[in-house]
């Protein structure tokens, strides 16, 4: 779990004020959920055999003995407030966005934390592919606005409960067939999550498995129609893409449409952002029978992959250095009035020679400086010097607001 300082911070505000850009154009709105929910939710939605439930999850009871969980992800959260506060009898589409921690008890290295932070949309409501697309594209364009390119898209189709059964019992006897060349991890949970171990980044699983069959090899009508409508709208929006027919989403919640923002930037931890389909799981927790499809990034995959390029910190646009007790007193009041008016203005607090507040002028960027001393009170103005390039101009200290407004 890390802090975030200044100097970072402004990257993490940077991609958080894009996003809040890029998705409001698409017609979404905020929703905030609280950090902690009932353990059952998680198990429910993401899968009691999936590695989330079963070792990462940050569980607890609290003094009334309920079990809680600190949230390992946005989504279940944001499908129980939309249950509970009957959002879909506001609007039969809903387009909802959230931004915040989430936790998840895995071993930390480079783009993985146990605390981290996800930028995560959901609609809920829309069957049709063309949402899919939708989202697929506002995802295209927030990597664009925050200069992120060395990404691609990877997309797959699930299937859904109706073609998926048969496909993972032929999984799970072509499995059985080569359990021997499977490690310790795979053998445990080929039966109960088949598909996890397509994923298996041991390499023994992975040549054991080269031919294994694809879901996508056995989707029914609905979901090969739905699939080759998201690949149509996506050719048509300009969406470049490619199918990756083993790509297994860790939440057994999805269906049909699944996908993920991949980089070869960041070591083993390739995703910068996943999601998908997960019509059925709004009902699974209580609610209408509603389809669902959303995503979510990874902030500090991002600010990794931004690097050395930071957003620059804000600087103040003037220090006042003050000379005595009576200019202090003034230079005090002309930067809170300048505070104010909401322009970033500093001065020195601690009675300091004039020497040492322009070295902290100079340490702190500062655009102008301007120094008061008994002269300029008694005549009423000072010299503005543009820190830049050493100009200086006189101003009136009444005037000040204005000039600084005025000044580049
Ligand atoms: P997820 O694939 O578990 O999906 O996580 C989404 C993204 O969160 C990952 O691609 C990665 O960038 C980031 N992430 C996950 N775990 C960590 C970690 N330990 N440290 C740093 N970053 C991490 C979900 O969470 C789904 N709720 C996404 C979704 C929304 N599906 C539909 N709607």
């Amino acid at each position: 779990m890390n802090d975030i300082l200044p100097g970072e911070i402004e990257t993490w505000q940077f991609l958080e004020t894009t996003a809040r850009q890029v998705f409001g154009a698409y017609g979404f709105s905020e929703i905030r959920t609280p950090a902690v929910e009932k353990t059952e939710l998680f198990c429910r939605s993401i899968g009691e055999t999936t590695d989330i439930v079963e070792k990462e999850m940050y569980t607890f009871d609290d003094k009334s003995s309920n079990s809680l969980t600190l949230r390992p992800e946005g989504t279940a959260p944001v499908m129980r407030s939309f249950i509970q506060n009957k959002l879909h009898t506001l609007d039969p589409v809903s387009k909802l966005y959230y931004t915040g921690p989430m936790f998840r008890y895995e071993r930390p290295q480079k783009g993985r934390y146990r605390q981290f932070h996800q930028i995560g949309a959901e609609v809920l409501g829309v069957e049709d592919a063309k949402i899919d697309a939708q989202v697929l594209a506002m995802l295209h364009q927030y990597f664009q606005e925050i200069g992120i390119q060395s990404v691609s898209l990877q997309v797959n189709s699930l299937g859904c409960p109706e073609c998926r059964p048969a496909y993972r019992q032929q999984l799970i006897d072509y499995l059985e067939e080569r359990l021997d060349r499977l490690c310790d991890d795979c053998k445990r949970r080929y039966q109960t999550n088949p598909l996890r171990v397509l994923d298996c980044k041991v390499a023994g699983c992975k040549e054991a498995t080269v031919d294994a069959p694809a879901m996508l090899e056995h989707l029914c009508n609905g979901c090969d129609e739905h699939f080759t409508t998201v690949k149509r709208h996506l050719n048509a929006l300009e969406i470049p893409f490619a199918v990756n027919s083993r790509m297994v989403r860790g939440l057994d919640y999805y269906v049909r449409t699944t996908f993920e923002m991949v980089t070869d930037q960041l070591g083993s931890q390739n995703a910068v952002a996943a999601g998908g389909r997960y019509d059925g799981l709004v009902e699974s927790l209580g609610g209408p029978a509603l389809p669902g499809i959303g995503f979510a990034i990874g902030v500090e995959r991002l600010v990794l992959m931004k690097g050395d390029e930071k957003v620059a910190p804000e600087v103040p646009k003037l220090f006042i250095a003050a000379l005595g007790a009576k200019a202090q007193d003034e230079a005090f009041l002309l930067m809170s009035r300048l505070q104010a008016a909401g322009v970033r203005a500093e001065m020195d607090y601690q009675g300091k020679s004039l020497k040492a507040q322009m070295r902290r002028a100079n340490k702190l960027n500062a655009e102008y400086t301007l120094i008061l001393g008994e002269d300029e009170l008694n005549a009423g103005c000072a010299q503005l010097k543009n820190m830049a390039d050493s100009s200086q101009q006189e101003v009136a200290l009444t005037q000040l607001a204005e000039v600084l407004a005025t000044a580049g």
